[in-house]
């Protein structure tokens, strides 16, 4: 199945991270000097087999996607340091052993997360705008909650990285919300009128624990699973 995503089409990979020696060695083949140095600089080495297993998917998927070698994939920076290539929207993101890849038309941001033990409740009054705390204190089971505070933590995410911004931007200055569903959406935006018509919240599954989700810059895709290798 062709990576490179039709108009309308939210295109997603999940992939393991615990990839043997000889998969590393050759994804490894294809990074730059300055992704070598990355993967050299990080100090244990489960984090750098798995960074260098999630950089080189990213070039494996990009390569398919816009027909040219993984190695020839060339990144360029945004502002705050979003990833981004010629011809086509991507986002990544890694936790523990997994990666999520998205591919679009349209500017996309990505999040994953391997949920561990976290005073989830205290980041949640902290971090998290007033009418989500309101929802997510309605559910009174504790691991309810817990496992409600990840499904939107990667929607928070996810959107900080749509555009682009951030940590740059504070993650009460917009608001999610769930729905029983399974479904999710932004309600507003601080300094975006149109933030609720303008983009679209994809929650995903990516297997348990883990949590995922996707947020586009299209009022609606239809989201498509990648199997990738
Ligand atoms: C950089 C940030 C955009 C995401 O970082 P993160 O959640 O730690 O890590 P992720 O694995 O999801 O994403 C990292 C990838 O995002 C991409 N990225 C970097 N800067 C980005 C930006 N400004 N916008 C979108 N994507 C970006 C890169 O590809 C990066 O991959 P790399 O580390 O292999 O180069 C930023 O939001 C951050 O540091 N968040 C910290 C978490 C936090 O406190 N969140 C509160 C939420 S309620």
């Amino acid at each position: 199945m062709r990576p490179f995503p039709q108009p309308g089409e939210l295109v997603v990979v999940v992939a393991d991270l615990e990839v043997g020696e000889e998969r590393l060695a050759a994804l490894r083949a294809h990074f730059s000097p300055r992704e070598l140095q990355r993967y050299q600089s990080f100090a244990h080495d489960q984090h750098r087999f798995r960074w260098g297993a999630a950089r080189g998917t990213l070039r494996e998927v990009l390569g398919a996607a816009l027909g040219q070698p993984p190695a020839a994939v060339a990144f360029r920076y945004g502002g705050h340091g979003k990833p981004g290539v010629e011809g086509l929207h991507f986002n990544i993101s890694h936790s523990g052993a997994r990666a999520l890849i998205a591919l679009a038309q349209v500017e996309v941001g990505a999040d994953i997360e391997l949920p561990r033990p976290r005073r989830t409740d205290d980041i949640a009054r902290r971090f998290y705008a007033p009418g989500e705390i309101e929802r997510l204190f309605r559910l009174s089971d504790p691991a309810a909650r817990q496992a409600e505070f990840f499904r939107l933590w990667t929607c928070k995410e996810a959107f900080l990285k749509v555009t682009g911004e951030g940590l740059s931007r504070s993650t009460r200055s917009y608001e999610v919300e769930l729905r029983d569903d399974g479904s999710a959406r932004l309600l507003w935006a601080r300094g975006i009128a149109d933030a609720a018509q303008r983009y679209s919240v994809h929650p995903l599954d990516p297997g348990a624990p883990y949590r995922a989700a996707v947020v586009a810059e299209a009022p609606a895709l239809a989201v498509r699973r990648l199997p990738w290798p």
